[in-house]
């Protein structure tokens, strides 16, 4: 199975480099993934046109898997409702056939309405539960733009998830094989108790830190190990991380995991 991860866009910022997501897209097409994730911030303030013009680019990935997802930049000036129009729902769960069988994939909106940090909300635990708990088919992955953990040359870290010990500890307990983020403009990978998050940096945007170029992600899942390479747009390829596909965990926890976050089962 292939994937491609891309997030931070960022249609709208004086910093916006056209050429880049040109470059990003035509080579995504030429890899031919069996998944697409493109994980928020889409826009620089939320407004329609910018939504309609990274549409009108994401448009042309010719792959029948393309999955959007919110970031904050989007839910701002309630952009949310023009990401609604043109990209549907904010949250929502879907199987995507792959070569190898069929992969779960649960893609959330951890964003607030005009605030830089996220949260799942403890009210869509029992809903990602229902929609992981005793999936067998193949792999499980969630896409979520904020990052859960912290990642590294990227200065103080004041917006993440805010909820991120809950999550991880529900996504630790359906073991999840992958987290999808994007949001701090630098790729980065973490592997913890067998949950593997990957986060992509900006690939549009001269919103970089340090000396971090505008990349995206390229991830091959294979039944021996997970590769992700990072793609410079229009610069090629490098190794960046590569974990055993049979998740690595090297320590257990025996508790319930209703000792630590408790919900509610899903009404509907
Ligand atoms: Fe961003
Ligand atoms: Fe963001």
């Amino acid at each position: 199975m292939r994937i491609v991860q891309m997030s931070d866009i960022h249609v709208g910022t004086p910093l916006f480099r056209p050429e880049l997501i040109k470059a990003a897209i035509e080579e995504t097409n030429a890899y031919a993934p069996d998944l697409v994730a493109v994980a928020g911030d889409l826009t620089t303030a939320g407004y329609r046109w910018e939504f309609e013009e990274a549409k009108s680019y994401l448009d042309q990935i010719e792959c029948e898997n393309v999955v959007v997802i919110m970031g904050n930049h989007d839910a701002q000036n309630v952009g949310y409702e023009h990401f609604e129009d043109l990209f549907g729902e904010r949250s929502r769960s879907l199987t995507i056939r792959v070569p190898e069988g069929e992969v779960k994939l649960v893609a959330l909106d951890s964003s607030k309405p005009d605030l830089a940090e996220g949260e799942v909300g403890r009210e869509n635990y029992g809903w990602i539960d229902a929609e992981l708990r005793g999936w067998d088919r193949g792999p499980k992955i969630v896409m979520v733009h904020h990052h859960l953990m912290a990642v590294p040359g990227t200065g103080r870290d004041r917006n993440n998830l805010r909820d991120s010990g809950d999550v991880m500890a529900v996504l630790r307990d359906l073991k999840v094989d992958m987290v999808l983020s994007g949001h701090k403009h630098v790729p980065y990978v973490w592997s913890i108790s067998g949950v593997r998050m990957i986060h992509s940096g900006t690939v549009s945007s001269m919103r970089v830190r340090g000396r971090i170029p505008p990349s995206y992600n390229v991830i091959e899942f294979d039944p021996d190990q997970v590769v992700v390479n990072l793609r410079h747009p229009g610069e090629g390829e490098v190794p960046f991380a590569r974990f055993s596909r049979q998740a690595v965990t090297t320590s257990e926890i025996f508790p319930d995991l209703q000792y630590f976050v408790r919900y509610a089962e899903p009404t509907a």
